[in-house]
């Protein structure tokens, strides 16, 4: 399955090596060109152990690349997931939403077919539904599901925590999004790991 991974920082980039690890085919944006470029070149900025070797493995095996072409990374995918940052708002502390909801638009431009918009950035409970709507009135009548897999990596244990979670959270509506999602986890789903 084509996945896409808009945010190519600790969560993003630990997803699409990870999920490239799985076997799917993940394709990674991000909006920095010398991000971009290190990571196409092998480099992972901040150290977390073994990412490297995994992101190298799967890169030369042709699961895994990396662009800043958001429009070439959500051709064809199956599952888009949102994973930019959300800051803390300085005034009054709330998480700024204002990258997933840039995200969301530019995904919801891009889509040339089916596909499930997984939020993984860390959002306020009702933010998919608002993420749904900013897709519905910028997209032009291509058919979408949104789902949530907030992420709860720990930094430095990130790969561990991916492929061997305690749990794992995931919300869907529809059962093609929830088919969709089984398929992209079906390593873990097959392991007995708590969904
Ligand atoms: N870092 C952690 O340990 C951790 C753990 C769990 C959850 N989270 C959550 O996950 C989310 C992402 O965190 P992070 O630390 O990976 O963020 P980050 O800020 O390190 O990385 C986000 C990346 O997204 C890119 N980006 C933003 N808008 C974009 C767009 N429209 N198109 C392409 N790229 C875009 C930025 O250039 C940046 O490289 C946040 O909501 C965070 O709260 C983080």
């Amino acid at each position: 399955m084509k996945i896409a991974i808009i945010g190519t920082g600790y969560v993003g980039l630990v997803s699409g090596v990870c999920l490239s690890d799985f076997g799917h085919t993940v394709v990674c944006v991000d909006k920095s060109e010398a991000e971009i470029a290190q990571l196409n070149s092998g480099e992972v900025s901040i150290y977390k152990p073994g990412l490297d070797v995994l992101l190298a493995k799967n890169a030369a095996a042709g699961r895994l690349s990396f662009t800043t072409s958001l429009a070439d990374t959500v051709d064809g995918a199956e599952a888009v997931f949102i994973a930019v940052g959300t800051p803390s708002r300085r005034d009054d502390g709330y998480a700024d939403l204002s990258y997933v909801f840039a995200a969301a638009e530019e995904v919801a431009k891009a889509l040339t077919g089916y596909a499930v918009v997984v939020t993984k950035s860390t959002v306020p409970v009702g933010t998919n539904r608002k993420v749904a709507d900013i897709i519905r009135i910028a997209g032009h009548e291509v058919e979408f599901d949104v789902a949530s897999n907030p992420e709860f990596l720990r930094e430095g244990a990130a790969i561990e925590d991916f492929t061997r979670p305690d749990c794992m959270v995931i919300g869907v509506e529809a059962e093609r999004a929830k088919e969709i999602m089984a398929q992209i986890y079906r390593p873990l789903f097959s392991q007995g790991y708590r969904i």
